[in-house]
């Protein structure tokens, strides 16, 4: 038996910020923006709206698409959390209503939807549940400096959500096999250098004081990132099509993860790949780690693109680093579009 995807769901918070609005406070422009990474507007949280929301409203859309109203366990990737303890998991579990089901939070940045999707298909596989909602959700504008150009135009808020369920590995839906993999030793090129037991245990008892303003937010290395992105998504999605057996000829749909435009066309390039197979969405959301798959998967399959049948190729990439593919052939799902 494996994990079959029988539900999808997006959702994104009101707040558009187009790249005009980021050049008022930014030394930045939307020719520069646009040209180096795709995106023309982003959508960020505001009015209390947070990761653990975000969540509940994707996976209330995945539910119903699904047409369920209770799952075994619930699985949330993020690397936004709504607090450092606990699990964000537990909360939007008891909000939508599934009752005392086992719930817990994946932390992998950018591959979060991979890493969580290869965790709760296992949670099926293994026999320890028969159903899970599984959510990628983020409010990553919160951890990233407003004031810093080389971070702050690429990223947005937004969340995606997938049910699974038990079923045959020959049926549409059905998922894997899965990449995955990381390298510990790039973990600077992206990281939030404050807040968490490393810096808390050197700054013991100093009140934070010694704290530089920008550690509490994202530092990110574009140029190596840039590189490695490419490399390590087009490996890894070769590895995964291996697996499968799926020649790249196979392929219908590229979703891969939306962190800059130039990126994914250039793992499509490796893996040649026509360019009208490669899935964008990037232009309205920007990179939403974590929800980024699942809202492209569902932007698609809302607007007709992605229709029952085809074949697709899964491919993400983030901090860590860390990264993960998997394919799946598309099933009979209902998708509503985000707004
Ligand atoms: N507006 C105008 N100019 C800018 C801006 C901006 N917003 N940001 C940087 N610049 C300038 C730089 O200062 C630099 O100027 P200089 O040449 O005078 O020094 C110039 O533009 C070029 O900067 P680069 O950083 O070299 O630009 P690049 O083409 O590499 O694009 C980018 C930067 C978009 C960040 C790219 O490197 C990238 O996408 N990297 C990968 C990001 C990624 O994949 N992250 C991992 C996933 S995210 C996660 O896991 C959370």
């Amino acid at each position: 038996m494996t994990a079959v995807l029988t539900g999808i769901g997006g959702f994104l918070p009101p707040r558009a910020v187009t790249n005009d609005d980021l050049s008022r406070t930014l030394d930045t422009s939307d020719e520069w923006i646009r040209t180096r990474t795709g995106i023309r507007e982003r959508r960020m949280v505001s009015e209390g709206l947070s990761t653990g929301s975000l969540a509940v409203e994707a996976g209330a859309r995945a539910l119903r698409s699904a047409g369920v109203t209770g799952v075994d366990a619930v699985v949330v990737a993020t690397t936004s959390p709504e607090r450092l303890c606990p699990a964000v998991a537990p909360e939007v579990s008891s909000r939508l209503g599934l009752g005392t089901v086992a719930a817990f939070d994946v932390t992998s940045a950018c591959s979060g939807f991979l890493y969580g999707l290869a965790t709760a298909a296992g949670l099926i596989d293994s026999g320890t549940a028969d159903t899970v909602l599984f959510i990628g959700s983020e409010a990553f504008t919160t951890l990233v400096n407003q004031h810093d150009r080389t971070t702050a135009p690429i990223f947005g808020d937004g969340a995606g959500a997938v049910v699974l369920r038990r079923g045959a590995p020959e049926e549409p839906g059905a998922l894997g096999p899965f990449d995955l993999g990381s390298d510990g030793a790039l973990a600077d090129l992206l990281a939030i250098p404050a807040g968490g037991s490393r810096q808390r245990s050197a700054d013991a008892g100093l009140g934070h004081a010694s704290v530089p303003a920008a550690d509490w937010y994202l530092r990110m290395e574009g140029r190596p990132l840039y590189t490695q992105a490419v490399e390590r998504m087009a490996q890894s999605a070769a590895r995964v099509l291996d697996r499968a057996a799926w020649p790249v000829t196979d392929v219908d749909w590229f979703v891969g993860h939306q962190a800059n435009l130039r990126i994914v066309r250039a793992v499509a390039e490796e893996l040649q790949l026509p360019g009208e197979r490669v899935a964008v969405n990037i232009d309205r959301v920007g990179n939403t780690l974590a929800a980024s798959v699942p809202l492209l998967l569902n932007d698609y399959a809302a607007g007709g693109a992605l229709r029952p049948g085809h074949r697709v190729l899964l491919s993400a990439f983030g901090a860590g680093l860390s990264w993960g593919s998997t394919v799946l052939v598309w099933p009979d799902v209902k998708a509503e579009p985000v707004d």
